[in-house]
């Protein structure tokens, strides 16, 4: 029996999905970066992006840039998220290039650029209203003035985000703004600015439905390479697996007993006051993980088995009308906070699987 936790990778559904996603997103005149938080930066899966011709690979974490720089993987790699004055050193000396919206920190990149003899090169973020990092549109033109100040900086890009603080959307109209700012910085500086990079897998319908991407030649793209769908309705992009990754855990425990806890009743154990409807006697199994080794609100049992609560290592589930034994393997499907947590859990076994024959239909949702 193969161990417990674990999470199975299947490669194959990840290359053709990022294969896929990147002959249709050329179509339209877009190159895609590949995020790879998602799986910890896991080398073997960073290679299957790589392998599919995505030739820059971001990650918000300088350690998971660092950790693919010494695996050897070839690629332009990029940090997701503006530096930490903390991380400047490492920073210059992993990512060729980082995102950023505070001058303070270009002015460090700068100096530790020089110390180092390098050329750092950054995208400006913009905000677009999401509200999460960005500069605001009206001091974009003064915050670029003065970058261009640096020494041993190059802007390369002007980028912004969507969807992932405030679940703002990548309208036509949002998108249009965007692009008439980036056309009026290149007529100002004169700078070709390689990356317009106008978002992540939020922006996926606005791509397939606009007529013009304007001046955006580049999305960032994570959840729609890995799980197959766009993320403002979750909705399954056509031709994509949904099932590159499964989540398996082992029952410990599985008896009659009945669906109200008994006995006078205060918090549990993070701090919650649940309430539980009356089924009368159910059949119950626990698995062997919780609440430290997976977000388990993103996970959802592949049979008809109902989560009903978890603790830090263990979760219940009503089996209905399946007996399961201690032995038996449940499997999940998970969202991207459920996979984001398997895969920086070490006590979850990470399992690279294949899948020669591609059957796609059985991937949708
Ligand atoms: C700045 C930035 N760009 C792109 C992404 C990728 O987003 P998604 O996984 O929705 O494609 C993220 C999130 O991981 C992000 O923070």
């Amino acid at each position: 029996m193969a161990p417990n936790p674990r999470i199975e990778i299947n490669l194959d559904k990840i290359k053709h999905n990022a294969t896929t996603l990147k002959e249709l997103y050329e179509l339209k005149g877009i190159q895609i970066t590949g995020v790879v938080k998602g799986v910890f930066a896991r080398p073997e899966v960073v290679k299957v992006l790589i392998d599919s011709g995505i030739e820059s690979i971001a990650d918000s974490k300088i350690s998971n840039i660092e950790k693919m720089k010494k695996a050897n993987l070839q690629a332009t790699f990029i940090l997701l998220r503006t530096p930490a004055m903390s991380e400047i050193q490492k920073v210059v000396e992993f990512a060729d290039i980082s995102m950023n919206s505070e001058l303070e920190v270009i002015r460090a990149l700068s100096a530790e650029a020089k110390k180092k003899k390098k050329i750092h090169q950054i995208i400006v973020m913009v905000e677009m209203g999401d509200l999460r990092e960005g500069i605001l549109l009206k001091d974009v033109s003064s915050f670029i003035q003065e970058v261009l100040l640096l020494p041993n900086i190059q802007i390369s890009g002007i980028g912004t985000n969507f969807a992932c603080f405030g679940g703002v959307i990548p309208t036509e109209e949002k998108m249009s703004v965007f692009s008439s700012l980036v056309k009026k910085m290149k007529r100002k500086f004169g700078l070709p600015f390689p990356y317009i990079s106008g978002g992540n897998s939020a922006n996926h319908n606005w791509l397939m439905k606009t007529a013009d991407v304007g001046e955006v030649n580049n999305l960032r793209l994570g959840e729609s390479i890995f799980l197959g769908c766009e993320t403002v309705n979750g909705a399954p992009i056509p031709n994509l697996f949904t099932d590159a990754f499964s989540f398996f855990a082992e029952v410990i425990e599985s008896k009659l007993k009945p669906s109200v806890p008994i006995g006078y009743r205060g918090k549990n154990a993070f701090g919650e006051f649940i309430s539980f409807p009356d089924r009368g006697i159910i059949r119950r199994a626990i698995v062997g993980v919780g609440r430290q080794d997976i977000l388990v609100s993103g996970l959802t049992p592949l049979q008809p088995l109902e989560i009903i609560g978890s603790s830090s290592d263990h979760i219940i589930l009503d089996t209905k009308r399946t007996f399961l034994k201690p032995g038996d393997e449940i499997a999940f499907s998970l969202n991207y906070g459920a996979l984001l947590s398997a895969m920086t859990s070490p006590s979850v076994y990470k399992y690279m699987t294949f899948s020669t024959v591609v059957n796609r239909g059985s991937a949708r949702k």
